[in-house]
């Protein structure tokens, strides 16, 4: 028998969702598709490159075992745990016990949403820089908690506004969101001071720290990024999240790591034991290689990344656009001149920019209230695409003409996530 409509209610949790920004875009790029469009997402950060080969053969290679199809461990393999942990011993100087420390996830957005769940509940408060990368609010909104949003800042400012929060909020916020490099804007931090003060912070203020690290490896210019856990304490009161998706192409794997305080990978476990059976065994195994032996490539990739990051700041300076050139992260993140926003919300623009320009941009409201007049370009395209998606903006927004290719092309294969 079916249900009429009526007798659906889904849960409160659902309506606590703010409404999502991307749809209108999304939905007006995918009918410009459908007519046969050629349209050049640059909205979304989903790496297009291929992972290294090494790291596909041990996937085949694991795959064709046939004791590694069953339900994995939900914390990761033992061996994957501990390559993690020797991964932040070589790199960063920092020892952790891969048997208490360090927890595999399906991806650090699942792993981030679930260690909201674990440490947040009604009446909770986290706090979120803005602008800010959706999940890290969302996450928030779904486990029941409330977000408060400081504007976002890289340096002690930052931290003074948190502060200031922190004092003057009652009850105390419990989880202060931390994401350096960041998504959307790119703002790095210039070395581990910042962490040590906001571990500072955190004790002073009886605050958990969650660091979403995705961007730690991508990195330009000589830049590295320091990781969280590198400050004195940091795993007394926080964690860092990172991911195989960005650094070595993996986005569909779907794994990425937890890494610092027992306590809270303890809480996450506990959920993650409830709602998973743990990741593919074979990604793991590869992962375990991508590990140990691929370095190279990921600074190959940074590389990618910086070449191309160098198109579009030229392209966008050529089109007026004052605007800086990153030093980590897989964005762009460009104010865009009033005299081109022409009294426009950014939502407003970037669906312009699709009917005049047909590239596809992520608006900077879409992060928050702080990213109005900004927008966020993903550097998922090859170079000749980048010049030709800054040659149709440039002649969109200076010269006023429509259409850039009057030939309707097939669109290219994947999806821009
Ligand atoms: C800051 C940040 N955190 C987490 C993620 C999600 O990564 P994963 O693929 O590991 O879930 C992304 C993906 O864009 C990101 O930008």
């Amino acid at each position: 028998m079916s249900q009429t409509p009526s007798q659906i209610e889904v849960s409160p949790r659902i309506r606590r969702l703010p409404p999502y920004l991307f749809a209108r875009i999304n939905r007006l790029r995918d009918e410009k598709r459908r007519a046969g469009v050629d349209i050049i997402d640059l909205g979304m950060g989903n790496p297009q490159d291929a992972p290294s080969r090494t790291i596909v053969e041990k996937l085949c290679e694991s795959a064709r075992h046939l004791n590694t199809h069953g339900y994995s461990q939900s914390i990761g393999i033992p061996n994957l745990r501990r390559e993690v942990a020797k991964l932040y011993d070589r790199r960063y100087g920092v020892s952790l016990d891969p048997e208490a420390e360090v927890i595999a996830v399906l991806g650090s957005k699942e792993g981030f949403s679930h260690m909201c769940l674990a440490l947040l509940g009604p009446g909770d408060t986290a706090v979120v820089g803005d602008p800010y990368f959706p999940i890290h609010v969302y996450a928030v909104a779904l486990a029941g908690g409330n977000v408060i949003n400081v504007p976002l800042g890289a340096g002690p400012e930052f931290l003074e506004r948190v502060a200031y929060v922190a004092e003057h909020l009652y009850p105390t916020p419990k989880v202060l969101i931390l994401n350096f490099p960041h998504n959307p804007t790119a703002m790095t931090v210039d070395d581990v001071s910042f962490f040590e003060d906001a571990v500072a912070l955190a004790r002073r203020c009886g605050m958990m720290i969650i660091h979403d690290f995705a961007y730690g490896r991508t990195c330009f210019d000589g830049y590295e990024a320091p990781s969280f856990l590198q400050a004195e304490g940091a795993k007394d009161v926080g964690v860092e999240f990172l991911t195989m998706s960005k650094p070595y192409n993996m986005a569909g794997w779907r794994i990425g790591f937890c890494v610092g305080n027992a306590e809270m990978i303890r809480a996450l476990a506990t959920i993650k034991g409830y709602y998973d059976y743990g990741i593919f065994t074979p990604i793991q195994v590869a992962s375990i290689i991508a590990l140990r032996e691929c370095a190279q490539d990921i600074d190959a990739q940074a590389g990618v990344y910086t070449r191309r990051r160098d198109v579009v700041v030229e392209g966008l300076r050529r089109a007026g656009w004052r605007v800086d050139a990153p030093r980590a992260s897989m964005f762009v993140w460009a104010r865009v001149c009033d005299e081109h926003l022409a009294g426009q919300g950014t939502i407003d623009f970037a669906m312009r920019m699709l009917e005049e320009a047909e590239v596809a941009l992520a608006p900077g409201r879409a992060f928050g209230e702080n990213g109005e007049g900004y927008v966020r370009i993903a550097l998922v395209e090859n170079e000749h695409r980048l010049r030709q998606a800054m040659r149709q903006l440039n002649r969109a927004l200076n010269k006023g003409i429509t259409a850039p290719s009057a030939t309707k092309l097939k669109r290219k294969g994947g999806q821009g996530g």
